[in-house]
């Protein structure tokens, strides 16, 4: 019989962001299997519609699903802001995680009162932004910024160019003259330019990546579902840990992206939409 808590976790982005949240999830869960997927033929997600990204997050599930996903997580703030609800509405014996803005550390940590929070502009329209705003955004000053153009850079492995630099720099030169001491990162490929953010920004500003907290998100909901993986016992051996990747686009581009990125090597394989549908 199979059992459950070896089946894999399936987590979601646009394209490379999310491989932010899985970088941190590994390092927390190192027993549990992954499967990535990477919807870079749509990439970015930011300026899509609702409806769109609620068809496309919706493929994607039943893609992750097929394949014996145990939870999913949404490792995008785009499609958790426009399709978190719906996906939750749509598979209610299935156990997601999303994203969303950490403002809530934010405001309970800035000395100064001013935050800068960058995210798409998807991530600002939607309820879900709102509502953080409204439970924990109290007393605190949020400057917001979309940068737009670096959702791209990022997925073109551009970690460093002088085009990203201008693009942050453009983002954040305004909220620093505004006096903001933290940064939220409210879209998941931003992690991966913290480097950069922090050099623009100085030591004195907090960077908020919060895959890390997502990541023990994941790990609780598990253990309460009964669904972590089980370390070997007695003398029952299972197997390693694995990580599969799919994407939607470049198959090349994604695989050259895993060193850089997470600092492993791993086989990509192809996935195709066809009438919302990935097969
Ligand atoms: N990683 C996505 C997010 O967290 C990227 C956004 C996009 O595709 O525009 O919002």
């Amino acid at each position: 019989m199979s059992d459950i808590t070896l089946d894999p976790i399936g987590v979601f982005d646009s394209g490379v962001g999310g491989l932010s949240v899985l970088r941190a999830m590994r390092k927390q869960m190192p027993n549990e299997s992954i499967i990535y997927f990477g919807d870079q033929v749509h990439v970015p997600y930011g300026p899509r519609s609702m409806e769109e990204i609620q068809k496309f997050s919706e493929g994607i599930t039943r893609f992750l699903l097929e394949r014996n996903a145990k939870l999913i997580v949404v490792a995008c703030n785009t499609a958790s802001a426009a399709a978190l609800k719906y996906l939750r509405g749509r598979f209610p014996d299935i156990p997601f995680v999303g994203m969303e803005p950490a403002v809530k550390p934010a405001a309970e940590s800035t000395k100064t009162g001013k935050v800068g929070v960058l995210a798409t502009p998807a991530t600002f329209q939607g309820a879900l932004y709102a509502s953080v705003v409204e439970r924990f955004g109290a007393g605190v000053e949020l400057f917001q910024h979309t940068c737009p153009g670096l959702v791209n850079q990022i997925e073109n492995g551009e970690l460093d160019s002088q085009a990203t630099r201008t693009i942050l720099e453009n983002a954040l030169r305004p909220m620093l003259e505004k006096n903001i001491d933290t940064v939220v990162l409210g879209c998941t490929h931003y992690p991966f330019v913290i480097p950069l953010i922090q050099k623009i920004v100085g030591e004195n500003v907090r960077v908020i990546d919060p895959a890390p907290a997502v990541a023990r998100q994941v790990n609780r909901l598990l253990e309460a579902n009964g669904k972590q993986a089980q370390s070997p016992v007695g003398d029952q051996i299972r197997g390693e840990a694995t990580m599969r990747f799919f994407t939607s686009g470049d198959v090349a581009a994604m695989k050259s992206l895993l060193p850089v990125l997470l600092g492993v090597d791993g086989n990509v394989e192809s996935a195709m939409w066809k009438n919302y549908s990935v097969f």
